[in-house]
């Protein structure tokens, strides 16, 4: 089975926050990303909404055709929004808020306590839920503690060394979806994964169920357009 590719679409609300008005039509880019092939749509509402904003989401839901997943710290009003919205799928992320994008996995040790408490709330709400980790493999059985269905492999550190070592910067990536598959945890993966450093990824952790990708794959959908770039992507997956 191959990995399936979530669109982030965070850009593009970011393009159109920039002008105040509707264009390009964050509902309509959802649909279209759906209709190129994407088969999952991903936002992160931060809490300046300076990309998607809290009003999109039921929108955003009501059109999905495939899976949404929201991510985002899981402060008290991004959880009463996701328990009232419901998407497939949410992805917890440990950003500060102000944050520029996400750089790190959850501190578990830490945060263990809140990320009981809020695993529990949205598993009974009926929404499956993924955090953010580091790629280690001495790390996913805290996460199985936290009672999570999956992990999401933070692939910031791996796009950053794969231009000079694909194979040391995916090892840790190899060990650690060993380890979350015999424990019975489902793995994603994303941040800084491109059209260069993807189809590598994929083939060396094929575990990895679904990836979410959005500044890369916006940027290029620049110069080839939405459509070819999501092709592009997948093509990359197959
Ligand atoms: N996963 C998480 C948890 C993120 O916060 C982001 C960025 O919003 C991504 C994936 C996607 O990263 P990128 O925009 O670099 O593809």
């Amino acid at each position: 089975m191959s990995t399936k590719l979530s669109v982030n679409i965070n850009k593009v609300a970011l393009i159109r926050n920039s002008r105040g008005g509707n264009l390009p039509n964050l509902r309509q880019v959802a649909i279209d990303c759906e209709e190129f092939g994407a088969e999952g749509i991903t936002v992160h509402p931060r809490p300046d909404e300076r990309h998607v904003r809290y009003s999109d989401l039921p929108i955003l839901m009501e059109a999905n055709t495939t899976e949404f997943n929201i991510e985002g710290y899981p402060s008290p009003k991004f959880l009463n929004h996701v328990l009232s919205v419901k998407p497939h799928q949410c992805t917890l992320v440990p950003d500060p808020p102000g944050v520029l994008t996400s750089s790190e996995g959850w501190d578990i040790s830490r945060d263990k306590n809140l990320l009981l408490e809020v695993i529990s709330a949205l598993k009974a709400g009926g929404i499956r839920v993924s955090i953010f980790m580091e790629a280690q493999a001495g790390l996913m059985e805290l996460a199985k503690e936290v009672n999570t269905d999956r992990v999401e492999f933070y692939t910031g550190g791996y796009a950053e060394r794969f231009v000079d070592d694909p194979k040391l910067a995916v090892m840790p990536h190899i060990e650690a979806a060993k380890e979350a598959a015999k424990l019975g945890l489902g793995v994603n993966a994303g941040h800084d994964l491109n059209l260069k450093n993807l189809k590598y990824y994929v083939n060396e952790v094929p575990q990895v169920l679904e990836v979410s990708i959005g500044h890369a794959l916006i940027s290029d959908s620049l110069y080839y357009g939405l459509s070819n770039t999501i092709l592009m992507y997948k093509r990359q997956l197959a």
